[in-house]
């Protein structure tokens, strides 16, 4: 059975972060809103309550009933889940004189507790409150301090419960990983055996067991996660799934040809459909980005539709759908929300159940496990491209001309990414394109006065943006070299005709965004 780590999430925005950094100890973690604790399965071994935009003593503070998790599993609390069991348990919580943000040294710390086995002496941590603990319940003792925070953590007596008032899961705590480490390993048992590869093996012998001679349909968008799904449930089913590929028109230049191609040596049964036409005359004279987006939607759902209702015997329709698309996030009114989009209504419509493969992986596990069934590094490392495509980088109305010039423009931005390398501090090499996450090329809705040759010219401009990021959510501008910039300049003036001008997108996200519509 997979071991697996409960967190209850109280709201943090670092929660999926611990998520994160268990899985990076090969051990399977799952977060449930903080009052979903799943009290009938075996196969728990420890949980952690999670931080929260909450104090404790706010009325609307989100709390539980430990009765039934405390004593049954070793339990870390971290920050507001720290805070939440002193306070529950008898002690004292009070707003910290002022809000306590950024690094802080753990100036004593108990050298024996298993919670802290192989700290090193000021272990760096990182804060993250308004309320502090300022009394512990009789039965708990304290067991690391900070210069400003006396208990920064401490343990039950006799109990298999701590509590941490810093954010192990945060990047600036340099041993955090080493803490959450010794909680699921040395503490909870874990056995570490939650790899790609072990993804894989139990993921096909499930999908086998589960689908049987089924038949199932998927919806390709040539992205990481879809095509990672067909080619697991190919491992499972073979020819009994169908990959759907639309073509909107909107797609890098010769993107669907070449993703097309890369499927079929992939040996997945995919048809290809190219719905360009439909796209184009529904997009006509439409500026409005959120129409825009809405027509290609619904234009989408039609053409993939159309073509599953082919396929007549099918049962099931699988989705790229990986974990964070799911997580059931809190919001501040305690409501749940949940970001699960299927396809059109076709499941009801065609009586269609829901296959998910993908659907405890984080991103980078997604192409952990591409990686292990031997996909290429090219549909492996692809950056995040938006579904309703160049009609977001477009600004103003579309034609297929713009399209054009801009497929042409995004082209010679992109290659020249893959192609130009940089060294690091090791001597390895890589790609800008595989440094930054996302980048292409915007096709401005102005016109500038140029000059080639004898001639003036009066062009159209566009902007390159590149951004690093970690999950989309925030995102700098890339910084990348000038020599580089000023060779892509000088390769798209001169290769696309229409275009005389190129400029580079210097905004972070918030508070610019990573699209410009
Ligand atoms: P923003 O522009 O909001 O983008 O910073 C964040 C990430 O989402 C992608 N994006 C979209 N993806 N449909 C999509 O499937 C959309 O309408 C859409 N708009 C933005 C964007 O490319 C980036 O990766």
């Amino acid at each position: 059975m997979q071991q697996k780590i409960i967190i209850l999430d109280f709201g943090s925005q670092t929660t999926q972060l611990i998520g994160r950094r268990l899985r990076d100890l090969d051990t399977f973690c799952e977060i449930l809103p903080y009052n979903k604790f799943p009290y009938d399965d075996p196969s728990i071994i420890g949980v952690i309550l999670s931080g929260s935009p909450y104090s404790v003593y706010d009325p609307e503070a989100f709390k539980v009933d430990l009765n039934g998790i405390r004593g049954k599993y070793p339990i870390l609390g971290i920050c507001y889940g720290a805070q939440f069991m002193a306070h529950t348990g008898g002690g004292k919580v009070e707003p910290a004189g002022s809000r306590e943000y950024g690094r802080a040294n753990l100036k004593t710390f108990e050298k024996e507790n298993p919670l802290f086995e192989g700290f090193s002496d000021n272990s760096q941590v990182w804060m993250s409150h308004g309320d502090t603990i300022t009394q512990l319940p009789e039965n708990f003792k304290c067991i690391a301090s900070t210069d400003k925070v006396k208990y920064a953590a401490y343990q039950a007596n006799d109990e298999k419960l701590w509590g941490v008032q810093f954010h192990p899961e945060a990047f600036h705590s340099e041993q955090g990983t080493l803490l959450l480490k010794n909680f699921a390993v040395n503490i909870c048992g874990s056995r570490q055996d939650w790899s790609p590869a072990s993804f894989v093996e139990s993921t096909v012998a499930q999908l086998k067991e589960e689908l049987g001679d089924d038949r199932v349909i998927l919806g390709l968008s040539g992205g990481v996660d879809s095509s990672v799904a067909a080619v697991l449930l190919n491992k499972a089913i073979g020819d009994h799934l169908t990959c759907i590929f639309v073509n909107h028109g909107l797609l890098r230049k010769n993107e669907f040809e070449d993703v097309l191609r890369d499927y079929e040596c992939l040996g997945l049964n995919v048809i290809g459909v190219d719905a360009s036409e439909k796209f184009f005359s529904e997009l006509a004279g439409v500026t409005d980005p959120e129409k825009k987006r809405k027509i290609i939607g619904k234009g989408f759902i039609d053409v993939f539709d159309a073509e599953a209702m082919k396929i007549k015997d099918a049962k099931w329709l699988a989705q790229g759908t990986i974990y964070p698309d799911r997580i059931e996030s809190l919001n501040i009114t305690g409501k749940t929300i949940k970001s699960h989009h299927n396809v059109g209504g076709l499941p009801e419509k065609m009586n269609l159940r829901l296959c998910e493969p993908l659907k405890w992986l984080f991103k980078d596990e997604v192409r952990r496990v591409g990686r292990q069934m031997g996909m290429p590094e090219h549909l492996i490392g692809r950056h995040p491209f938006p579904g309703p495509g160049l009609a977001v980088r477009i600004l103003g109305d579309i034609t297929r001309e713009k399209v054009a010039v801009l497929q042409e423009a995004d082209d010679i931005f992109i290659r020249g990414l893959k192609e130009w390398k940089t060294t690091g501090k090791d001597g390895s090499q890589t790609s800008l394109y595989d440094q930054v996450w996302q980048a292409g090329v915007i096709l401005l809705p102005i016109q500038s006065v140029g000059v080639m040759g004898d001639e003036r010219t009066y062009e159209k401009a566009v902007a390159l943006r590149a951004v690093t990021s970690q999950d989309a959510m925030s995102a700098d501008w890339a910084h990348l070299p000038y020599e580089f910039l000023a060779k892509v300049s000088n390769d798209i003036i001169n290769h696309v005709k229409g275009v005389n001008r190129v400029c580079y997108d210097v905004s972070s996200k918030p508070p610019a965004t990573i699209e410009w519509e």
